[in-house]
C-alpha cells in the first residue's frame, strides 16, 4: 500500500523505518515523505506510534517473562 502517493512511499518502507526506531524526520530525510501535500502525515505518524508501541508492549512482555522465571 503506498503512504504517500507523491513520493510514491510505501507501507513497507514507513514499517522498515519505525522498526528500527526511526520516524518522520528520517523518513523525510530519505524520501521526502511528507514534503509536498503533507495528506500522508497523519498517516505515517499513527503508523510509526502503532508499530513502536507493539514493540515496546513486547519488550515489556519478555522482560515480565524473564523476570518471573528469575525471581520465581
Ligand atoms: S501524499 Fe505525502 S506529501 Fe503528498
Amino acid at each position: 500500500m503506498i503512504v504517500c502517493v507523491c513520493n510514491r512511499i510505501s507501507s513497507r518502507t514507513v514499517e522498515a523505518y519505525a522498526r528500527e526506531g526511526l520516524g518522520i524526520d528520517a523518513l523525510r530525510a530519505d524520501y521526502g515523505l511528507a514534503s509536498n501535500c503533507g495528506q500522508c502525515l497523519d498517516h505515517a505518524l499513527t503508523m510509526i506510534d502503532a508499530i513502536q508501541q507493539d514493540q515496546r508492549l513486547f519488550s515489556q512482555a519478555i522482560v515480565e517473562d524473564v523476570t518471573k522465571v528469575a525471581v520465581g
